[in-house]
């Protein structure tokens, strides 16, 4: 099992999500899609796409009680880069689709620490920026070196403004 102390932590440890495991780790990534609107939910079928895309970024975490929360990300083709009006020169960059914590531990960090989990990742491997969407009323945790680039009303139907930002690694 490939597991990694975050110093000061007790007991929380990153698992990479892929392929190789998904059979034992599919249970806990579809469950936490029931924490985000009917419209923006991932299938098995998408997270089996990104997951075949090359070189992917998928971290869960878990604390002694078991699963806490995700992020996933991965590397931006031209034509995404194109649709989300981007830099043409932003093509690899990483773009981080999914971020989820567990209703009963949220505020505990456990955002901050995937977010800061998947710019550590993203950046050994030579990624410059990093690029999300997130709701405008959504968590500050995110915060570190990003600048807001555009707003998007009413993100897939969900009635919701969504802002796209980027931040440098
Ligand atoms: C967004 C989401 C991932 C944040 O997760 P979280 O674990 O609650 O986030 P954190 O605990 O790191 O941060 C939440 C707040 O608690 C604070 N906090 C509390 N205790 C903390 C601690 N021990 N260490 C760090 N921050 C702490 C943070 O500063 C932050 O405050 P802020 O929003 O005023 O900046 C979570 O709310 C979620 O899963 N939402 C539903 C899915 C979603 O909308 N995802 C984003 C769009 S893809």
């Amino acid at each position: 099992m490939q597991t990694e102390k975050i110093s000061g932590t007790m007991n929380v440890r990153f698992r990479n999500v892929s392929m190789k495991n998904w059979e034992e780790m599919r249970r806990f990534i579809l469950a936490s899609e029931l924490n985000f609107p009917k419209s923006l939910r991932f299938t098995e079928q998408d997270y089996l796409e990104i997951f075949s895309r090359r070189s992917p970024v998928a971290v869960a975490v878990f604390n002694e009680d078991g699963y806490v929360g995700n992020v996933v990300g991965y590397p931006l083709s031209n034509e995404e880069v194109q649709r989300h009006k981007l830099g043409r020169e932003d093509e690899g960059e990483i773009y981080m689709c999914n971020i989820v914590v567990d209703p009963p531990q949220n505020g505990n960090g456990y955002g901050q620490m995937l977010y800061t989990e998947i710019r550590k990742r993203s950046k050994n491997r030579g990624h410059k920026k990093i690029f999300f969407h997130i709701d405008e009323t959504n968590s500050m945790s995110m915060r570190e070196g990003r600048q807001e680039l555009s707003r998007i009303e009413n993100w897939y139907g969900t009635g919701r403004t969504f802002v796209l930002y980027e931040s440098a690694l």
